[in-house]
């Protein structure tokens, strides 16, 4: 898939459709002045503005061959519905086969001219992609809308803001290449392939623990999860160092199995189909170091890619046995699919006891639990600092990567106690598994300020939204570079 251009004009050059996008009360100011010359077909064809409305013209108008009008309604007006706007008129065009679209900024109390310019680029950006790897047969490959000029009176500081939005969007759609993938092929050492050489030449250190060196370190929950597979484990670390005067670090930590079968506790096919998007965490987390690059944000983060694949074999690790993390904390393995927060104990407390970082954050695709709390809508966030969590809650409003907080109270932290050995790895009853998982995680990061996201659901969509198909999100990405971007 060819990137899409973007371009910034005060007026549309030679664009083949020209978008407009309007609330009712917007359409109506501009009936009577800027599209006056259209206000008799407006009203024949019942458009108002309504949310999810459209009026395709063929009809010329100004200098367009074409013309989209999209409504977005009067409730809630935000960035996000421009940004849905926007994804209406690209997804418009790849039906129609148009290559070159203009998209005006639209002109909304609610919402800031930088911000609607830059959701209408967001948006543009994240419709136009589309998973085409496997797809061989011609009359069903999508057509990509090659050019979009986004038309509006902008300041050079807020195109500037555009573009790093375009670039966040991007590497976004890196991610989601990565998440959708066959597992098969995005494997543990795929993955060492691909970020070595993505980040060749780039001021970004990458740092590979082999299963050798997990050994040394003690490693021995990482360690247990991979071993079925023939894709060795590995921990990918990326450090990026933006911010020369400050010794203060960013820490992110991303799931990266990438498969999971639920290894000796298999689970039912049809649960194992989408196991490929396990790998979302570690994937976002790629992304997002990458994009630090990119834009050069001055900040010091480091991304940390717990990788392994979790498979059935006579050496897969066992329900019922203990095993022991880095920290020396001994674990009762109370199911082989709750494989996730092993890899991620295990990377969490080397990141935090190497970096001595002053936040950590996770990204993981952890929970069943999370999705039947909040669906494909929300991330689910613990975290053990009322600040950060607020930072994450506004930056997710923001991108409308949206997470939302739960407890840590002490009684859950209880449960993770075992037994048989320091912690268990699951709840003894089916309860409250998302905020177990978060709490037994938090047994790694030495008091470090935590904030956990459990994207299970909102990683991977099975139902298509405004501006992502089926399948893989790039869920943190976006959410996690406007949280560094509001750092002080
Ligand atoms: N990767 C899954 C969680 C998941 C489920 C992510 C569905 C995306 C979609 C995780 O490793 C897992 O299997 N969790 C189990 C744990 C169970 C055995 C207690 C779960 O939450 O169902
Ligand atoms: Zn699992
Ligand atoms: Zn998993």
């Amino acid at each position: 898939m060819e990137k899409m251009k973007i371009l910034f004009n005060r007026e549309p050059k030679n664009a083949e459709m020209g978008a407009y996008i309007f609330s009712p009360q917007t359409l109506k100011e501009a009936l009577e002045s800027t599209l006056s010359g259209i206000k008799d077909i407006v009203s024949r064809e019942n458009f108002e503005g309504k949310e999810e409305q459209a009026l395709f013209l063929i009809s010329g108008f100004e200098k367009f061959k074409r013309t989209l009008l999209i409504g977005i309604g009067d409730t809630n007006i935000s960035n996000e519905k421009v940004r849905r706007g926007a994804a209406i008129a690209v997804k418009f065009a790849q039906a129609k086969k148009i290559q070159k679209i203009s998209i005006f900024v639209p002109h909304l109390k609610e919402v800031s001219k930088k911000d609607a310019a830059t959701a209408l680029v967001e948006g543009s950006i994240l419709a136009n992609y589309s998973f085409q790897k496997y797809k061989t047969v011609k009359e069903d490959k999508r057509v990509f809308v090659a050019e979009t000029e986004i038309i509006g009176e902008l300041s050079q500081k807020e195109i500037e803001e555009c573009r790093q939005a375009q670039v966040v969007c991007e590497n976004a759609n890196i991610c989601r290449d990565l998440v959708n993938d066959n597992s098969s092929v995005a494997n543990p050492d795929f993955f060492e392939k691909f970020v070595k050489t993505k980040l060749k030449g780039t001021s970004l250190k990458v740092t590979v623990l082999h299963e050798k060196e997990m050994q040394k370190l003690g490693m021995g929950l990482h360690l247990a999860v991979g071993r079925g597979s023939e894709s060795r484990s590995r921990v990918i670390i990326i450090e990026y160092n933006g911010d020369k005067e400050s010794k203060g670090k960013y820490l992110f930590v991303g799931k990266g199995i990438t498969f999971d079968s639920g290894g000796l506790d298999i689970k039912p096919g049809e649960s194992m189909e989408n196991m490929r998007d396990d790998k979302a965490g570690a994937s976002a987390v790629f992304a997002l170091l990458k994009t630090c690059e990119d834009l050069k944000i001055k900040k010091n983060v480091i991304g940390i890619m717990g990788l392994a694949e979790n498979l059935v074999d006579a050496k897969s690790y066992r329900q019922g046995d203990v095993y022991v993390s880095m920290k020396g904390l001994t674990v009762e393995n109370n199911s082989t699919d709750a494989e996730g927060r092993l890899v991620l104990s295990d990377c969490i407390y080397y990141g935090v006891t190497k970096f001595k970082p002053k936040l950590v954050v996770d990204f993981s695709t952890l929970t069943g639990s999370a999705i039947r709390t909040f669906g494909e809508h929300v991330a689910l966030m613990c975290a053990t600092n009322d600040r950060e969590a607020n930072e994450f809650f506004e930056s997710g409003q923001k991108t409308f990567e949206r997470a939302w907080k739960m407890p840590m109270f002490e009684e859950y932290v209880k449960e993770t106690k075992s037994l048989r050995a320091d912690l268990r790895s699951l709840n003894k009853k089916p309860n409250n598994g998302a905020i177990f998982a978060a709490c037994f995680l938090n047994n790694f990061t030495e008091n470090t300020p935590f904030v956990h996201l459990d994207i299970a659901g909102t990683a991977f969509v099975e139902e298509p939204k405004p501006y992502y198909e089926t399948g893989a999100t790039g869920f943190g990405v976006r959410l996690a570079t406007e949280y560094l971007k509001r750092q002080k």
